[in-house]
């Protein structure tokens, strides 16, 4: 597959097109970034990595990070997770509070922030370091120690976090958390914060695309039937009330962040990480979902 032709040409011509949406402004560290920078980077099963554009300058991975921490919950604790928090697509926003209540604080999914949240949770109870292992999590798969938290945008984030306080007691209230929610919150926003380039975003999802992958340490990051999970919740709540968009006019597992980044994989073949910092009306990348969108129209890649 002539992946780098392919990958050049529908940059080029998303790039002459208008570079519609907004930054997030709500957390006001994100604001700062340029937003005409625009990467995008491909790993193969074989270890072949194409690319384009900004694909080594570092962002706020945001909401992909979530995808991270379940995976660590769930090969630490396994199947007992699902307990405290729901594998149903929310169709509401990644902040909603209302469907909070009528789930009596269990959340719809992990990747919505409240269910981010019960997993940071089960991480504090979990390990006396939670914010050291999660990186160790990270750099053990990439082997990249150059991955790390951005503390400016943890503290940018506490700043201007109500609603993320607010979701947090809401779920105390109703008994889904084990630790005192300014704790969770914390490791929450740090889990948030973490920065990464395209490639080593791409590099760092490829154990979903892969069953052989081996981190350093020469370990599986999850068993088959754990992977094919995590790709299925992507693919059906990966993108909020956007994932049935995603699935329909991309059609693979895949995760945005409102940093502007979206990681997609396609199981068995390669992972793509594609960075446009301005955001659609519901807090997607503009540029990234129409670069996916083209790009497995071209190569024929959906899994559909
Ligand atoms: O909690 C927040 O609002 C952010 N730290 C993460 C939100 C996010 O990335 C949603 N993704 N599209």
């Amino acid at each position: 597959m002539a992946y780098q032709a392919i990958i050049q040409q529908i940059y080029e011509k998303i790039k002459a097109e208008d570079n519609i949406g907004q930054a997030a402004s709500y957390i006001p560290q994100l604001t700062a970034v340029d937003t005409n920078l625009f990467g995008i980077h491909l790993v193969t099963k074989n270890h072949q990595e194409y690319g384009i554009g900004d694909r080594y300058v570092k962002f706020s991975i945001q909401s992909i990070a979530k995808c991270l921490s379940l995976c660590v919950a769930y090969k630490l604790l396994g199947s007992q997770i699902w307990k405290r928090v729901g594998v149903e697509p929310s169709g509401t926003a990644f902040n909603s509070l209302t469907q909070l209540e009528l789930d009596k604080g269990i959340p719809r999914n992990p990747f919505i922030n409240g269910g981010a949240m019960v997993v940071a949770d089960m991480l504090v109870s979990a390990f006396r370091h939670p914010e050291e292992e999660f990186l160790s999590f990270i750099r053990e798969i990439n082997g990249d120690n150059d991955i790390s938290y951005n503390e400016h945008i943890v503290q940018s984030e506490k700043e201007i976090g109500y609603r993320n306080i607010a979701i947090c007691n809401f779920i105390k209230s109703y008994g889904n958390l084990e630790n005192h929610p300014e704790r969770v919150l914390d490791f929450y926003f740090r889990i948030c914060s973490i920065e990464m380039t395209c490639q080593e975003l791409a590099n760092t999802f490829l154990f979903l695309a892969d069953d052989n992958f081996r981190n350093s340490k020469g370990e599986a990051v999850l068993n088959m039937s754990q992977a094919k999970r995590i790709n299925a919740l992507m693919q059906t709540c990966g993108f909020y009330d956007e994932s049935g968009e995603f699935s329909f006019t991309v059609g693979l597992p895949g995760k945005s962040g409102v940093g502007g980044g979206i990681i997609a994989i396609f199981p068995d073949k390669y992972s793509i990480a594609v960075w446009s910092p301005k955001l659609n009306e519901k807090g997607n990348s503009y540029r990234g979902m129409r670069f996916l969108e083209q790009f497995t129209t071209q190569t024929e890649s959906s899994i559909f």
